[in-house]
């Protein structure tokens, strides 16, 4: 690779695509080419809005498009599979957004195409570009706090106090079973979930879940839930409960949720406190230790930063010739414990990773 930056397109221009667009005015590696998408008008309007040079409707001629090196693809997620391989194909490097896919054939079709290419592939989920989670993950990996045992996760949504609503739009695709997949509360949001709890503690052997009576019909958003797992190979287990309360006030700038995690480990506790909103207004991350408690402020705490990040990370690792975060076979796994645990909430029992 030249001193040239990595062109990017987009496809799709959505509600997200606005946060990815933060990825680019500062980033030394990668600069927003081209936006596609298919309704009239809009791809021309984000591309002069963020000073994209090239703009289509069908996202096929940005993949023909030789001046473009890399993809982010920002699409519903029944697209996510047809439109990840035609981008292989062409050549492009590829940025998935989460949800990986909405099934685990489509997940493993996904995985397997990247493995077999020599394009640089990673399922984009910006937990993992989100400050105060990559400096809580690399306090435990310094032994902090001893050996990790056990991690707890909170999630609420309910009504912005700030931020936006999501639209009509957005939401219709998102509850249509064939084009947001099962349950969308646990495999589309809980995506994140299950992205952060291996990103901290590796990977899940065995789920369980209890959620609402709507499980297994079609209305099935997948929340509220309480999920419980075991680690594999280890003594190592968690847990994570999820409210949807709609006269709830969450303060926030994005979307109406929060999510706070509390990982336990053979000599201390770290907490973070922030993540999609800022509910607590705490320190974001917060280590007992010894019988001192200690607060870290010193870092990014917005949420909408963890895009511009990730985009860094992408084209960098694209320069650098690098694998970033969450490669397709890792990916999988996160859609499998998200699968797993729609499973085990339908039929009423634990259910074995193995098995999906
Ligand atoms: N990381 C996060 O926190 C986060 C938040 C929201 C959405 N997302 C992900 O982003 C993706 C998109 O979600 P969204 O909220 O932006 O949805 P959206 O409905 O706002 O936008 C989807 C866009 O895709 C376009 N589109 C649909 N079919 C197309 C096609 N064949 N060719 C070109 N364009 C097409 C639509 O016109 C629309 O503009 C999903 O995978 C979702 O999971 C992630």
């Amino acid at each position: 690779m030249t001193a040239e930056r990595v062109k990017v397109g987009f496809i799709g221009g959505g509600a997200i695509s606005e946060l990815h667009s933060r990825g680019y005015p500062d980033n030394p590696t990668g600069e927003l080419y081209a936006v596609a998408d298919l309704e009239p008008g809009l791809a021309r309007e984000r591309a002069n809005q963020w000073g994209a040079q090239k703009a289509y409707t069908d996202y096929r001629e940005l993949l023909a498009d030789p001046q473009i090196d890399a993809v982010e693809i920002l699409l519903p997620h029944h697209l996510h599979l047809p439109v990840t391989l035609e981008a292989l194909a062409a050549g492009k490097h590829v940025s998935l957004q989460k949800p990986m896919a909405i099934s685990m054939d489509e997940g493993r079709q996904i995985a397997a195409a990247a493995a077999s290419s020599d394009r640089v592939f990673r399922v984009f989920e910006n937990y993992r570009t989100y400050e105060p989670y990559m400096r809580a993950r690399s306090m435990i990996e310094a032994g902090e706090i001893g050996n990790p045992v056990s991690i707890r996760i909170k999630s609420i949504f309910g009504k912005g106090k700030g931020g936006r609503p999501m639209s009509d739009r957005e939401m219709e695709w998102r509850e249509d079973p064939a084009r947001g997949g099962p349950a969308w509360m646990i495999l589309d949001y809980g995506f994140h979930i299950t992205s952060i709890i291996t990103y901290f503690m590796g990977p899940v052997e065995t789920v369980h879940a209890m959620a609402d009576t709507s499980a297994g019909t079609d209305r099935f958003p997948g929340a509220p839930a309480v999920i419980s797992w075991k680690h594999r190979d280890s003594e190592r287990y968690g847990n994570w409960d999820m409210l949807t309360l709609p006269e709830f006030m969450v303060r926030t700038s994005y979307y109406p949720v929060d999510e706070w995690l509390e990982v336990t480990g053979t000599r201390g506790v770290i907490w973070v406190t922030h993540c999609t909103a800022d509910l607590l207004g705490q320190p974001p991350v917060v280590m007992y230790r010894d019988g001192e408690m200690r607060s870290y402020s010193d870092m990014e705490t917005d949420w909408g930063d963890s895009f511009r990040l990730g985009a860094h990370a992408f084209t960098g690792a694209i320069v650098d010739g690098t694998q970033p975060e969450l490669d397709g076979e890792e990916a999988v796994h996160a859609l499998a414990f998200a699968v797993g645990a729609i499973k085990s909430a339908v039929e009423g029992r634990e259910v074995k990773l193995r098995e999906l």
